[in-house]
């Protein structure tokens, strides 16, 4: 093996090594969002930066997060995500060179999972008789896993249930966080079926700087921006894993049960955990699996083990469920089957995911119409030329600019944005025009959003969060 140059890492084997530099990246991440001071992020991402290199050395290859050195690589093929040109999506992690964000069709080929196809929404309008929800026409959810054995089901009178959740991780959500849970409610609207949301307070705790109480607040706080969703309190239940894990006679059976069949090596393919993680976050995938068997909630589902589940989520918590499914049968359960989604761009452009540490990357359900306003014409990326003169002649950038990709997920006229679209493609349109546009769609929409949020008691957060039978008998 080479001579390894740095300090301490004197005769590390790769695996080792790779380990320790997964662990310094993630030193760095947190420091970085404990708002540690410059001096000690530097030292950090310096020494990162060495231990990059020692790897290399040893290994003859660049260190990618998440992908072992080759010839020791615990579980081929399951890791996380990166694709040919650098993409790299995990849960905790999205990041992209491409200005146009993630190569979505990549992805789906590296995850193994299907892409949404216009015949797959061609039968979800013929089985239910709805128009498809415009995040579903362009593309927003774009990927599926099993989502026609949900419609065998619907079409043959055979029940399921939807399972999603939230990582109550700061009390401030974004317009980005509504997306799941807009979809979410439309399919509960459509298909009129259970459905559970989990709040993972329990994660929150074991992966930021947090205590138990503060993420538990947190919980209720996030409990009530997604009630005001527009939820239907007869059919669904909210959950936060720090109550009713303890409380559930079915829950922690099912947990333990997944955990029985995932090892250590399994996590560390699938996660990039590392020896020096805390067992907490070790075992917490089981923890976000279990929801995806109905005997989980025996107060919904009687004793019925059997009940297909949907989850819709963003692609980034699709490891969570490539586990599952494949544990599921080993347990006797069904697999359950998701429908993922693209991520919401930043302000700043489509590289990465927004940040709830920094204000200025998304717009929060708390904004003001004046902060909207400021916020949209101060941050967002423009795919417009630099003056007037050349933007008329050459045109703006759709694909790259954030107040376009807004509207695609929150203008609902389909005439409307292809107007715009032209228009600002030809040059006719001005980005300051754009923006206006956006600025207009989503003051009323937040607005809206903070009403309804008002209206919502304790009471009424209690009441989603009582175990209890939902109005479908099992
Ligand atoms: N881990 C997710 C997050 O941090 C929360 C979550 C739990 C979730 N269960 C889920 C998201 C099911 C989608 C579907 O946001």
């Amino acid at each position: 093996m080479a001579d390894i140059q740095n300090g301490d890492s004197c005769s590390s084997s790769p695996l080792e090594l790779f380990e320790r530099v997964t662990a310094q990246g993630e030193k760095v991440r947190s420091l970085k969002a404990g708002k540690a001071s410059t001096e000690e992020i530097d030292a950090a991402v310096k020494l990162l930066l060495s231990l990059k290199v020692t790897y290399k050395t040893a290994t003859g290859q660049d260190y990618k997060a998440g992908s072992p050195p080759v010839d020791f690589s615990p579980v081929s093929n399951n890791g996380p995500i990166t694709t040919q040109d650098e993409d790299f999506v995990d849960p905790w992690t999205v990041q992209t060179s491409n200005a146009k964000g993630v190569d979505y069709d990549k992805l789906i080929v590296r995850f193994g999972s299907s892409k949404i196809d216009k015949e797959l929404i061609n039968r979800i309008e013929r089985v239910t008789g709805k128009t498809p929800h415009h995040f579903l026409r362009r593309g927003i959810f774009f990927s599926h896993r099993d989502m026609n054995q949900i419609l065998d089901a619907y079409e043959n009178k055979k029940p399921f249930y939807l399972y999603t959740g939230r990582g109550p991780s700061s009390e401030a959500m974004h317009v980005g966080h509504l997306i799941p849970f807009i979809f979410t409610k439309w399919l509960q609207e459509i298909f009129n079926v259970p459905l559970v949301i989990q709040l993972t307070d329990d994660e929150k705790y074991l992966w930021k700087d947090l205590t138990i109480e503060r993420a538990y607040e947190y919980a209720i706080e996030n409990a009530k921006d997604i009630i005001a969703c527009g939820f239907d309190i007869n059919k669904t239940f909210i959950f936060s894993d720090l109550d009713y894990l303890g409380m559930s006679s079915g829950y922690y059976k099912n947990v333990v049960k997944v955990q029985k069949h995932v090892t250590f090596n399994q996590v560390k393919g699938i996660f990039g955990f590392t020896d020096s993680d805390c067992i907490g976050k070790i075992s917490f995938p089981a923890i976000q699996a279990a929801p995806s068997f109905s005997s989980s909630f025996p107060q919904i589902f009687k004793d019925k083990k059997d009940i297909q589940c949907l989850i819709p989520c963003a692609i980034d918590q699709d490891p969570y469920f490539r586990m599952t499914r494949d544990v599921a049968p080993r347990i006797g359960y069904l697999k359950p089957a998701l429908l993922h989604s693209v991520f919401f761009p930043a302000l700043q452009g489509a590289q990465t995911k927004m940040s709830a540490s920094d204000p200025n990357t998304s717009i929060f359900l708390t904004d003001t119409p004046k902060q909207i306003k400021t916020k949209i014409n101060k941050h967002a990326f423009s795919g417009g030329k630099d003056t007037i003169e050349e933007h008329r002649k050459y045109g703006g950038n759709c694909e790259v600019d954030v107040s376009y990709m807004y509207l695609t997920f929150f203008l609902e006229d389909d005439d409307k944005l292809e107007q715009m679209k032209q228009a600002y493609t030809s040059g006719a349109l001005l980005t300051g025009e754009l923006k206006k546009v956006l600025i207009e769609t989503l003051q009323p929409l937040i607005a809206a959003h903070q009403q309804r949020r008002k209206q919502i008691t304790d009471e009424m957060v209690k009441q989603f969060m009582t175990p209890r039978k939902l109005a479908f008998d099992f």
